[in-house]
């Protein structure tokens, strides 16, 4: 069905599927097949020469897939979608497409851990030049950005320690000067935020967190223009990466988005009553959370999001010791990487998701070795805020350093 016209939840639920197509099947069917026949020698030969539509072999495209690119393109306001192993797949497959030696890409400060590894140790050894600047004023990025600038990359909220970026403002400068804007939406999800509105080009996620939504799957998504995502498909992801995704996977994230919207609702509502909590802790030095009037981009995060998302980053006045013992006080909330999750998680970038950078690099760009980063769950608010409470009642967790 076609929902252009709807609003984000039906998408959502409807976009793409008719089930009077399927048998009368409500749900899509799961399409569990490497290949697919074709009907003719010749048939086959126009497929491969991109002469006939069709499906040729599921490390292209898969009907599965297709649903769900298809899906992910109408929420995030984009032309086209691509499906990815994980969301690792999706920014390797749409960097190895976009970049050649001699390129420069310029990046915020923040990255998600390994996102910076690719380009610190991966990219760089290919002749492209990685330019590090810091993007939470856009004016920083008018001296550095020229010819050579082929994509301006950033996440907003910075995984880990919510640094927002503003979409608009970064886009406009870069296509100013011909680059290609590729945002990583993964914390703010396209219910939240929809960068291609905004003026971005490529939109990453990792769709292992929210979208999936229940820490039984890794996945990978993006969206595009048509022709961008199906430049990646064949090259990046076909021939570069082949980090296709499998059809079982793309079932289970087409199960999470029909829940997407009323899951967000839940996940900002607990997290603006568990920053409030932190912020008025005793021996809680930092809470680093975009609906707090105390946020210092709180103006911007007004202006670019409807809600603030779910995940907040804190310091204690004890620093990292004071982290671990609150850390292993708790009950309830996981000690665990990932996030996005109905199961409250925590975990410490330093030494976990962000270990990929060195302690002087760490520094650098601005994410402390004191940092506990919190993904707040879909329990019921007040055993989260009740557990985080009970950890906090100790005196070695209060303690200054
Ligand atoms: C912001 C962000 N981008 C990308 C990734 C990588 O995604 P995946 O683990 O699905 O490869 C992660 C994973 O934690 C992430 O937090």
């Amino acid at each position: 069905m076609k929902t252009s016209s709807k609003n984000f939840s039906t998408r959502a639920i409807h976009h793409g599927y008719y089930p009077m197509d399927h048998q009368g099947a409500l749900t899509p069917p799961l399409h569990l097949t490497s290949t697919f026949a074709f009907d003719s020698a010749e048939a086959g030969g126009e497929m491969f020469a991109g002469e006939r539509p069709g499906y040729i072999y599921s490390r292209i495209s898969n009907p599965t897939l297709d649903l769900l690119e298809q899906r992910i393109a109408v929420l995030e306001g984009a032309e086209a979608g691509l499906a990815l192993a994980s969301g690792m797949g999706a920014i390797t497959a749409a960097l190895w497409t976009l970049l050649s030696p001699g390129d420069e890409v310029i990046v915020d400060k923040t990255l998600y851990g390994c996102t910076f590894a690719f380009m610190r140790h991966g990219l760089s050894k290919f002749g492209i030049t990685i330019t590090h600047v810091d993007m939470t004023d856009p004016a920083n990025l008018t001296p550095v950005i020229s010819e050579k600038t082929r994509v301006v990359y950033f996440e907003t909220p910075a995984n880990p320690n919510m640094r927002l970026v503003d979409i608009e403002a970064i886009s406009k400068i870069s296509h100013a000067s011909g680059a290609t804007v590729v945002v990583d939406n993964t914390y703010a999800t396209p219910y939240l935020t929809r960068p291609i509105e905004l003026g971005a080009d490529i939109v990453v996620h990792s769709a292992t967190k929210y979208l999936g939504g229940h820490g039984d799957v890794v996945a990978g998504l993006l969206v595009g223009s048509a022709e961008q995502v199906s430049e990646i498909r064949m090259f990046g992801m076909k021939d570069m990466t082949g980090a296709v995704m499998a059809p079982f996977n793309a079932m289970l994230i087409l199960r999470g988005l029909k829940t997407l919207a009323l899951r967000m609702e839940r996940h900002c509502e607990n997290a603006q009553k568990v920053a409030a909590m932190l912020e008025a802790s005793e021996g809680v030095a930092k809470v680093h959370y975009p609906g707090l009037a105390s946020f210092e981009q709180h103006e911007l995060a007004l202006r670019q999001m409807p809600g603030f998302g779910a995940m907040i980053a804190f310091e204690l006045d004890g620093g990292i010791e004071a982290g671990r013992r609150l850390m292993n006080r708790l009950t309830m909330i996981g000690r665990a990487v990932s996030l996005g999750d109905a199961e409250s998680l925590i975990q410490h970038p330093a030494s976990m998701t962000h270990s990929t950078y060195t302690a002087e690099e760490r520094a650098e760009h601005g994410i402390s070795d004191g940092l506990i980063r919190l993904s707040v769950g879909l329990e019921d608010v007040d055993d989260i805020i009740g557990d985080l409470a009970q950890a906090l009642s100790d005196d070695a967790v209060r303690a200054a350093a």
